[in-house]
């Protein structure tokens, strides 16, 4: 699979394999059930598709979703490992919190690598900003940590221009982690150009919009989502919004057909054709699904089939504008 050069030392393939719903169930803040050895298939089947590099958090499942990419990759460093930093938990309980004080830093790095079983991070990651003064102090953890060795490279996620501009003088951000779907575009919109002329990589993360454009998802499996799965209280899962959603899907599941590839592997495509993209991070429940969205690493889209898609999606827009505007006046 193709490569994309992230800051001076990763060499990351163009997909990467997302692992928030390897946290499994039990969660408000997750995927629902999922079972360990359909994340272990999973990963194997990654790999050998020529992904050679995972995303994870410490708050995915509270510390199981590293656990099990550590025993998964237990005898492969050289498969890239990026994880988090800066949203915590007391033991015994599972509502997580933002903090990004120095110590719990250092803490959390040291988490990670047990549970990881590394000595060191590829890709150290802010999660969420806190949006206090104390980004800065966190910047400068991390920028510590790096000298130390702990970690070969740094990155953001979910922040905007001017927290990049604020933290790029302490330590170098190899690359901002944004959303970025047919259906959610904006932090793309806002941040791409700004990267690109910085030499920051981007990092596109929920290509499928969590499942949304997969072409699987039907309003009666939406309507049957577990509690524990955060998509059951998510506006874009829910009817009507859902409609309006499921309809661009049927669009794209047509156009899927005639260039002989399936609607999944054609939404993660088109994000890829986002030459501001350095990857897209996709998330995957078995070695099927995978399998198939890699798929995506290879397909050219046609400028005329990038065209179709524009206009499904200024019709989508429009249409979830006037049902938000109706909402409101109700
Ligand atoms: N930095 C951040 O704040 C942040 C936030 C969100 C995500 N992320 C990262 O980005 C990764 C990807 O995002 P995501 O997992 O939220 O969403 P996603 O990649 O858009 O969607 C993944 C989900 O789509 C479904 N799917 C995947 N491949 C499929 C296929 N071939 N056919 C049918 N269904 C398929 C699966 O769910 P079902 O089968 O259950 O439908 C899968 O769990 C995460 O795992 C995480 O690493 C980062």
């Amino acid at each position: 699979m193709r490569r994309s050069r992230l800051g001076d030392a990763l060499d990351l393939s163009i997909i990467g394999l997302g692992a928030w719903v390897f946290g499994g169930g039990g969660m408000r803040h997750g995927f629902g059930p999922q079972p360990d050895q359909d994340s272990m298939a999973t990963i194997q089947r990654a790999l050998d598709v020529g992904i050679n590099w995972i995303d994870t958090a410490p708050v995915y499942g509270l510390g199981h979703s590293e656990t099990v990419i550590g025993r998964a990759l237990a005898g492969r460093p050289e498969v890239l490992v990026a994880t988090k930093f800066g949203l915590t938990w007391a033991p015994g309980k599972s509502r997580y919190r933002r903090c990004l004080e120095p110590a719990s830093i250092v803490q959390e790095l040291e988490a990670s690598l047990r549970r990881l079983g590394r000595e060191r991070i590829d890709l150290y990651q802010l999660h969420w900003p806190a949006g206090g003064g104390d980004l800065e102090a966190a910047w400068s953890a991390v920028a510590a940590l790096a000298a130390q060795g702990k970690l070969r490279c740094a990155g953001l996620c979910n922040v905007n221009e001017e927290q990049i501009a604020r933290l790029q003088t302490i330590y170098p951000i190899a690359s901002v982690q944004l959303p970025y779907n047919m259906i959610e575009r904006g932090a793309g919109k806002r941040l791409f150009g700004f990267c690109a002329r910085q030499g920051i990589g981007v990092l596109a993360y929920a290509p499928l919009r969590a499942g949304l454009l997969s072409g699987e998802m039907t309003a009666a499996r939406a309507a049957q989502l577990p509690a524990d799965d955060w998509r059951s209280r998510t506006p874009d899962f829910h009817p009507p919004l859902l409609e309006v959603n499921l309809e661009l899907v049927e669009r794209l599941r047509e156009l899927a057909t005639e260039l002989d590839t399936s609607a999944a592997a054609l939404a993660l495509a088109w994000v890829l054709c986002r030459e501001e993209v350095s990857a897209v991070i996709v998330g995957a429940r078995c070695a099927a699904q995978i399998a198939e969205t890699a798929r995506a690493a290879t397909l050219e889209l046609p400028a005329a089939a990038v065209e179709r898609i524009a206009g499904w999606l200024g019709a989508r827009d429009r249409a979830a504008r006037a049902l938000r505007s109706r909402a409101k006046l109700r």
